[in-house]
């Protein structure tokens, strides 16, 4: 197999480029822009391998991506490269909309041309899968609901909405064209190299420095948490063993309110790096204004991924967080410079 990863600088980009190159035997070419959210740092070690490839472009570059799978003779293509912050597409929605919807519809042209060149075994055995979010489905009441395949999409914010706008273009792809294509909605993620201004590994940094925590609203927003070497996992399953045509939901069993989520990080970093003073880190824990349009709650039936793929969480959220917070501990020459350049402690979002 020679998978094309799109976006494999970016976190779960990363994660899965080194999954496949230390654990499979495929060979990875890896297509990243890097924006402010793609680090080559993440995939150092993966990057030695001589099944590793790396090509500094734009998704949104039609020709050059048709190219790549020309030259590199791509078997699987894993869509990952987005943007993909909720609250940098309130203050700017238009790289949202660039990226994730028009570049997705080149990736998909490409792919249609190439696939269109192949042989017929090697046309049957090409796969595009496209990586997406549990966000298309919308707001869940805090007290029922679960997102399954057939949920309809309601996307609420501008990142949501070109996700959920790409999704409808790879089904399209396949509906109207026969592209193999086939889709996956996942939940929050954490993990290693996590950028520095989402919620988890924000609320690690800001209370080894001593800085607030800040809990949008009353931090009683739910989300599902995955921990991202359990999601590498499963998308390697869904780009091997899914369906063309078919999607399938990936979660972690996990929901926590964000006040939970951020108490237990305060907990587990008074255990294993007490403050100076003896104080609980929750002590840095403040309400500020909530995000606009923030959906209430996000939960995942995965049910589908396990009976048909295999497919099922190692980590509880518990032990997935313990290990989270081991690593921010333990690696900061990764983390310190793309805090100084790209996270000043502004608050995003706020533009609505
Ligand atoms: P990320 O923002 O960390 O990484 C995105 C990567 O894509 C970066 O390396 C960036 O440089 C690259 N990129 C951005 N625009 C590009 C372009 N125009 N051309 C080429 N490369 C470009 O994102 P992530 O958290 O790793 O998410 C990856 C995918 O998974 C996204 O499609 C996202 O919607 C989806 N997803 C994320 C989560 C999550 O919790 N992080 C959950 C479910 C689904
Ligand atoms: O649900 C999957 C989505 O998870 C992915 O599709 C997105 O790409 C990914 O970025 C992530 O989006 P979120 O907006 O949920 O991630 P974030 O870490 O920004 O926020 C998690 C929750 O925490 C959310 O309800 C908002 C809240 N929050 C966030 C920050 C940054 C806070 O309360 N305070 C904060 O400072």
């Amino acid at each position: 197999m020679k998978i094309l990863v799109t976006g494999g600088a970016g976190f779960i980009g990363s994660a899965v480029v080194r999954h496949l190159i230390e654990n499979t035997a495929a060979s990875v070419v890896n297509v990243d822009k890097l924006t402010y959210a793609g680090n080559l740092s993440s995939i150092a070690r993966a990057a030695a391998s001589d099944r590793y490839s790396f090509h500094q472009v734009d998704i949104c570059d039609e020709a050059r991506i048709l190219d790549i799978l020309r030259t590199e003779q791509v078997t699987h293509v894993m869509h990952l490269a987005a943007e993909s912050h909720v609250d940098r597409s309130i203050d700017g929605p238009a790289a949202f909309i660039e990226t994730n919807l028009v570049g997705t519809f080149r990736m998909l042209n490409a792919a249609l041309s190439y696939w269109r060149e192949l042989s017929e075994d090697a046309r049957a055995e090409f796969r595009f899968h496209h990586i997406s979010t549990d966000e298309v489905f919308g707001d869940l009441p805090f007290d029922s609901g679960i997102f399954t395949e057939d949920t309809p999409y309601a996307p609420s914010s501008p990142y949501s909405a070109s996700k959920a706008g790409s999704d409808h273009l790879v089904r399209a792809w396949h509906h109207t064209y026969g592209l193999p294509t086939v889709v996956s909605n996942c939940s929050n993620n954490y993990g290693p190299y996590h950028f520095p201004e989402k919620l988890i590994p924000l609320v690690i940094l800001n209370a080894l420095h001593e800085k607030p925590l800040p809990v949008y609203g009353k931090g009683a927003n739910v989300r599902d948490w995955l921990y991202v070497k359990d999601h590498a996992r499963a998308l390697e399953l869904v780009v091997t063993k899914g369906v063309p045509g078919e999607s399938y939901n990936i979660g972690g069993n996990a929901e926590r309110t964000n006040l939970s989520v951020v108490e237990t990080v305060c907990d587990l970093l008074d255990t294993k790096r007490p403050r100076a003073g003896g104080q609980s880190y929750r002590d840095l824990i403040g309400f500020v204004a909530d995000r606009p349009g923030h959906d209430r709650r996000y939960a995942i039936d995965a049910s589908k991924a396990e009976r048909e793929l295999g497919w099922r969480p190692v980590e509880t959220f518990d032990s997935g967080l313990s290990k989270t917070i081991d690593w921010y501990l333990d690696n900061e020459a990764w983390w310190r410079p793309i805090r100084e350049k790209n996270y000043a402690g502004e608050r995003l979002g706020q533009s609505a």
